[in-house]
C-alpha cells in the first residue's frame, strides 16, 4: 500500500526577506507545509507571502499550536533577535525546525542543531558542529572541526574553517573569511568582507583586513 504523507505544519517567525527565502527553502521539503509567517509589525498582518498569509505576532505562536500547527522556523538575521524568538517557541510547545535547501551540501559526519537553516549552495564540510536556530547564508562554507555555538548568522559567501570555533549570538558577515583555528567570541560581529587573522573576543565588532575590533556590542 503506498504510504501517504501528511506534512508537519509549521509557521515562520519573520514576514521579510529571510521569511521568504526560509518560505523558498521550506518548499523543496514536502514534509512540511509552512501555514504563514509571523511578525512584530503590524502592517504587513493580513498581506500574502507566496499565498500564504501574514497571522499577527509571535502572540499567536500558543494559539497557533493548539489549532494543530507542530513547528516553527526563524527568518530573522540578528542573532539575538533570533535567540529570544527560539525561547518564545519552545515556551509556546512548537518544535524548531530544520530547513535545508537541496543544494546544499552537508557531509554524514555534520553535526546540526534544531532550527538551524542551511541556505542553496552552502557547504558544511567533513564534521562540523553546528548549534541550534543558526542560519548558514547562501554559498556559505564551513569546514572540518569547526564548531559554531547558537543562534549564529553565518552570512552567504563566507568561508569558515578549518578547526575555528564560533561563540553563541554571533554574526559573521557576508563573504568574511575566519581563517584556520581562530576563535571568534559569543555576542560578536564580523563585518561583510572582513579577513579574521587573530581571534576576535566576546562582545566586539571587528572590521576590515586584518579584522580589528572597532567596537563593543552588548552580550545577551
Ligand atoms: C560590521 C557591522 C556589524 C557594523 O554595523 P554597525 O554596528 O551598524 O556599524 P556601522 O555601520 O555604523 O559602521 C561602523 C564603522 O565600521 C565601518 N564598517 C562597517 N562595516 C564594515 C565592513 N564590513 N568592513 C569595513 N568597515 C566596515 C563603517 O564604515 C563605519 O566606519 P566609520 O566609523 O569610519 O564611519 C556591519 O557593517 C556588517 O558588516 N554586518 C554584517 C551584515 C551581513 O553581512 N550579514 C549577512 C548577510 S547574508
Amino acid at each position: 500500500m503506498k504510504k501517504i504523507l501528511i506534512p508537519r505544519k509549521i509557521v515562520i517567525l519573520g514576514a521579510n526577506a529571510a521569511g521568504r527565502i526560509a518560505a523558498y527553502t521550506a518548499s523543496y521539503d514536502k514534509s512540511i507545509e509552512v501555514i504563514g509567517f509571523t511578525d512584530p509589525n503590524p502592517r504587513c498582518y493580513g498581506q500574502s507571502i507566496f499565498g500564504k498569509p501574514v497571522l499577527g505576532g509571535d502572540d499567536k505562536l500558543t494559539s497557533l499550536r493548539e489549532s494543530g500547527v507542530k513547528g516553527a522556523v526563524i527568518a530573522a538575521g540578528e542573532p539575538q533577535i533570533r535567540a529570544y524568538l527560539r525561547n518564545r517557541v519552545i515556551a509556546a510547545g512548537l518544535h524548531l525546525v530544520n530547513l535545508t535547501h537541496p543544494s546544499a551540501v552537508i557531509s554524514p559526519a555534520t553535526k546540526l542543531g534544531a532550527g538551524t537553516v542551511v541556505l542553496a549552495g552552502a557547504v558544511l564540510s567533513d564534521n562540523p558542529i553546528v548549534g541550534m536556530n543558526c542560519w548558514i547564508g547562501l554559498s556559505a562554507v564551513v569546514t572540518h572541526d569547526t564548531t559554531i555555538g547558537d543562534d549564529c548568522l553565518i552570512g552567504g559567501r563566507s568561508a569558515v574553517g578549518a578547526e575555528v570555533q564560533i561563540g553563541d549570538r554571533t554574526v559573521i558577515g557576508w563573504g568574511a573569511v575566519i581563517g584556520p583555528r581562530r576563535r571568534v567570541g559569543a555576542d560578536s560581529a564580523v563585518g561583510f568582507g572582513s579577513n579574521v587573522v587573530f581571534d576576535i573576543p566576546d562582545c566586539v565588532t571587528a572590521v576590515g583586513n586584518p579584522a580589528a575590533v572597532i567596537k563593543q556590542r552588548s552580550g545577551a
